[in-house]
């Protein structure tokens, strides 16, 4: 009997990669998706890669009756994966309560859902933006977490107080937080990867469109920031290789190997590039050039974010294995793909 795994946000960007890795790894996976920001088709995709077609189930987590309903169906799971969420940050300035009510509301549904239920073990997708602006680089997981910029990022610091709230009540429950950097790039089969719709707001996307002529041109935003070459710097991170990650943080709780109710890691590289050499890299790897123009700064941005990693290095026993070149070579693999499969 393989072990059931519930992945809430299973046909999103990071989830269907995960549910990829965990069914490579030998589980079975329940994708649990409103498809808000999701198609149906990645659960085919997600089948030609691993040759196994996960159950979708289509609900609203925010709903409680579709909640209770789902986890009953499935309550000899033994674990949930939580991406579900919404995530555009300029949006979540603009529809604050829609924002904290999808985002708060489908974490404390899932999580009284999972405890009706008895599955105990509980991973979710946290952010750096819990951080706010840092005090120091690199960030390690005891900096403070600050006010983030928006009510998107407020509701994952939210979501993290909450969480800790519950662990402190009772000792039922194991959970774990992963922060995520920044996630870029796409699967080596060309099948899955990062789909946004309308304009996008992360860099990656905006590179890809912009290769392809969909965006004129990229807008770089600030040069005057205190950092090597004035440019904000981030710690990308590959997708698979996070999705990795949270294989390995699901086995720790499985086997009973955390040291604490609630464990909280930071997943980076490590290393932090600024967006003139993500552009640098795009065009070595893709033989593409860009056309970019450096303009204001992004109101909200902060000028640098690199994680203190050592901890996921040390505790959860993996490490990013893909270099920027790859995050950047697989993101554009995608961005072709999807390009042809559509004309
Ligand atoms: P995504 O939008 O691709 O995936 C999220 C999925 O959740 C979507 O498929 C959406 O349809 C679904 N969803 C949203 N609300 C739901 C609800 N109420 N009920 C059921 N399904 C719902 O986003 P992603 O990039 O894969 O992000 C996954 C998680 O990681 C999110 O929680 C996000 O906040 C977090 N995160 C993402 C990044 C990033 O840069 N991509 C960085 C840090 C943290
Ligand atoms: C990266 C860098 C921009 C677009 C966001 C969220 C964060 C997390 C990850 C979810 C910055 C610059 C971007 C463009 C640019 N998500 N940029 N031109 O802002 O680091 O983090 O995604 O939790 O919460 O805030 O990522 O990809 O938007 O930007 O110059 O068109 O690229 O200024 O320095 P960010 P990003």
């Amino acid at each position: 009997m393989k072990t059931k795994v519930l992945i809430t946000g299973g046909t999103g960007y990071i989830g269907s990669h995960t549910a990829v890795t965990l069914i490579e790894a030998g589980y079975e996976v329940i994708l649990i998706d409103n498809l808000s920001n999701s198609s149906e088709n990645v659960v085919s995709r997600i089948g030609t890669i691993t040759k196994v077609k996960p159950e979708l189930e289509v609900i609203d987590l925010a709903k409680m009756e579709q909640c209770a309903t789902v986890f009953k169906r499935h309550q000899d799971a033994k674990a949930i994966i939580h991406f579900a969420a919404l995530k555009a940050v300029g949006e979540s300035v603009k529809k604050p309560l829609e924002y904290y009510s999808n985002n708060i509301g489908s974490l404390t549904n899932t999580l009284i859902c999972a405890k009706k239920n008895g599955i105990d073990k509980f991973i979710f997708s946290s952010s750096a933006t819990v951080f706010g602006e840092p005090d120091s680089i690199p960030i390690t997981e005891d900096a403070l977490r600050k006010r983030p910029f928006s009510p998107y990022g407020n509701s994952k610091k939210v979501s993290e107080e909450i969480m800790e709230d519950l662990v402190a009540s009772e000792s039922a429950v194991s959970i774990t937080s992963l922060r995520y950097f920044n996630p870029i790039g796409a699967h080596d089969s060309g099948e899955l990867g990062e789909l946004p719709s309308g304009v996008p707001n992360n860099l990656m996307p905006y590179i890809t469109q912009t290769a392809t002529g969909i965006r004129e041109k990229l807008w770089v935003y600030g040069d005057d920031y205190p950092t090597r070459d004035g440019i904000p710097i981030r710690d990308y991170i590959h997708v698979v290789d996070l999705a990795e990650a949270h294989l390995s943080a699901m086995e720790r709780l499985l086997k009973e190997e955390n040291e604490e109710p609630m464990e909280v890691f930071n997943l980076g590289s490590g290393v932090g590039y600024s967006v003139m050499e993500v552009i640098h890299a795009f065009e070595t790897t893709t033989g593409q050039k860009l056309n970019y123009e450096i303009t204001h700064r992004r109101n909200g941005d902060v000028p640098q974010l690199v994680a203190s990693s050592e901890l996921a290095y040390k505790k959860l026993d993996w490490k990013p294995k893909r270099n920027l070149s790859e995050m950047v070579g697989s993101a554009w693999a995608w961005e072709k793909k999807i390009r042809n499969t559509k004309n």
